[in-house]
């Protein structure tokens, strides 16, 4: 198969940041692992962040991130573009810039041509240059099915970054995508998605989370987050338990991907997004009629999705505006910090 008609979602069983380890298994095991003291170190692994943080100097900290996954679109080139906006979203997440990144590649040699590793890189390529940044290297495996993503490094102020633990009770919270990008992934798979629908899931993924966390810079961020794998809700409760505050969310102010609850009744349920939704369930309050694909939908296990932020009240509505006007169209108040508390979320089936 050349680079141009091969289907890469054949060649993998799951996809994206849906084939991430379950949450409740993964943080057994990492709990495990221990950091040496060391107070330059300014965000580790406990508080599940999206990127490490270590200060440099007085004022700059390096901040680096890893992600890398199996094939979420057939075609190569946009694999590799969606591979490194979702890599490079962790440094936007934590109010970084990118400086640069290294390639990491798992290739079945014997299955594909090696012109579509070429398209899968030319794709990551161009995003990076997008970003403003290149990719100075890399490691490359051979693999049973494709597997492609970063290390990406960038640095941040150390006064100003943006943890996903230190949202407060008021703050708003402000979603950058629309959700349902999971779904897509698995529709896609199975032969269930239009053209135009395919089309829309891979500009999505692709689209970098710079300009929004360019715009969001004008305004005071108390928290932040990227929606990734463990889904809306899961990335929401990081914040929530890592803040010591309680939410709520309005489920129809959330935007979602077009007929994202058709495709899930036609059966395009991935499996990271059931595991998510099993993982978070004891910490939210459903609304009662609420059935169980609308439950998925929030829980959907997202690749190189949007970033999700806390804003304080008086700013919220400005910084919305301004994320609207700078092309961010599905930007929305999806909720707010209600209380200090354990980390609880509240879904309420309208806005209040
Ligand atoms: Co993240
Ligand atoms: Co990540
Ligand atoms: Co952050």
């Amino acid at each position: 198969m050349s680079g141009s008609d091969v289907k890469l979602t054949q060649y993998t069983h799951g996809m994206g940041c849906a084939c991430k380890l379950r949450p409740q298994d993964l943080e057994k095991v990492v709990q495990e692992l221990t950091v040496l003291k060391n107070p330059d170190i300014l965000v580790g692994p406990e508080t599940a962040d999206d990127a490490a943080v270590y200060r440099i100097s007085d004022d700059i900290a390096l901040v680096e991130t890893v992600d890398f996954f199996t094939p979420v679109v057939d075609d190569p080139y946009w694999f590799g573009a969606i591979a490194a906006a979702n890599a490079l979203s962790d440094i936007y997440a934590m109010g970084g810039t990118p400086l640069f990144a290294l390639n990491i590649v798992g290739f079945p040699v014997k299955r594909l041509s090696l012109d579509v590793l070429r398209e899968i890189l030319h794709g990551a390529e161009d995003k990076a240059a997008e970003a403003g940044i290149s990719i100075l290297g890399g490691h490359t495996i051979e693999d049973n099915e494709p597997k492609y993503g970063m290390v990406a490094t960038g640095r941040v102020h150390p006064g100003r970054i943006w943890t996903n633990c230190s949202a407060r009770p008021g703050d708003v919270l402000i979603l950058t995508k629309p959700i349902g990008t999971g779904v897509y992934s698995t529709a896609l798979k199975r032969g269930l998605l239009s053209t135009e629908q395919a089309g829309l899931a891979c500009r999505i993924m692709a689209t970098l989370n710079k300009s929004a966390a360019d715009t969001l810079r004008a305004f005071t961020i108390e928290a932040c987050t990227d929606v990734t794998g463990f889904g809306l809700l899961g990335h929401l409760l990081e914040m929530t338990r890592g803040s010591g505050v309680n939410a709520e969310i309005s489920a129809t102010a959330v935007p979602y991907l077009p007929d994202l609850f058709g495709l899930l009744a036609a059966g395009a349920l991935p499996g990271g997004t059931k595991n998510n939704l099993a993982y978070v369930n004891e910490f939210i309050d459903w609304p009662v009629t609420f059935d169980e694909y609308r439950k998925l939908a929030l829980c959907d296990a997202q690749t190189s999705g949007g970033l999700l932020a806390a804003v304080p009240e008086d700013q919220a509505r400005q910084a919305l505006d301004a994320l609207r006007s700078s092309g961010i169209e599905d930007a929305a108040i999806i909720g707010r910090i209600t209380s200090e508390g354990p980390g609880r979320i509240c879904v309420l089936e309208e806005s209040n």
